[in-house]
């Protein structure tokens, strides 16, 4: 029996280690992202809308954007026609930042809550910088 508790012990210890991240993750969770709209160029639009619906954006971005890489670096088509017709340049720093020029109140924002770096700033941020720093 000495034995059997020990070992219990030593795995209800292995347990609280192993899921340690678990528990340390569910306080975060409660920490809704909060990305904000409030840009220059948005506060400007007549239509507060996005290249396609909120809800589109919200769940397919990603994929929009990688849509967007291959078209313009394989297929060299600069222009997107949105599901209303509307063209719109293909361009990461020129569409997105454009609009979405507060990059940490709004991609970071909800990318640090969903524990997602995407890696494209290595390459893009740094040449919007150069260009003015329209996005911080
Ligand atoms: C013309 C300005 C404009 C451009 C260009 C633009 N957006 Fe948006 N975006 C907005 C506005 C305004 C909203 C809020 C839409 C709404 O509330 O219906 C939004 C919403 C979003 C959302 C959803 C946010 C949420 O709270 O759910 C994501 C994600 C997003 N945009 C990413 C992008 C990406 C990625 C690009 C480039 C492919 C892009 N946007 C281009 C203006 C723009
Ligand atoms: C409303 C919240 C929200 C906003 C705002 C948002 N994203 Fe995201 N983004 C996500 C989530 C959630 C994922 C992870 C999705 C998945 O893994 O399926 C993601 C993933 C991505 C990815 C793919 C990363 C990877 O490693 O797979 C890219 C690229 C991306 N977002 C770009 C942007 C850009 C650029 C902006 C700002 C213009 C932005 N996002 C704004 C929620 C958001
Ligand atoms: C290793 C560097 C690098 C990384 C990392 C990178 N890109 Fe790019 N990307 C480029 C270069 C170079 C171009 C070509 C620029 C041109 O021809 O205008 C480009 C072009 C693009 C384009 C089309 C044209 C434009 O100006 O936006 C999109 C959209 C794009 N990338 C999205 C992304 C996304 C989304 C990520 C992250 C998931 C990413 N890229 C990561 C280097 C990179």
């Amino acid at each position: 029996m000495y034995d059997g508790g020990k070992i219990i012990t030593g795995i209800i210890i292995f347990l609280l280690f192993a899921t340690f991240p678990f528990y340390y993750n569910i306080g975060k969770a409660h920490v809704k992202p909060d990305p904000k709209l409030d840009t220059p160029v948005i506060k400007q639009l007549k239509e507060k809308k996005c290249v396609e619906s909120k809800s589109y954006m919200r769940a397919y971005h990603m994929q929009l954007l990688d849509d967007w890489r291959n078209q313009a670096l394989r297929k060299a088509n600069r222009t997107y026609r949105n599901e209303e017709g509307k063209l719109f340049e293909i361009s990461l720093q020129n569409t997105c930042m454009k609009c979405h020029s507060n990059k940490q109140k709004f991609c970071d924002e909800c990318h640090k809550y969903a524990e997602v770096k995407p890696y494209c700033w290595d390459c893009h941020f740094v040449k919007e910088a150069k260009e003015g720093g329209a996005a911080r």
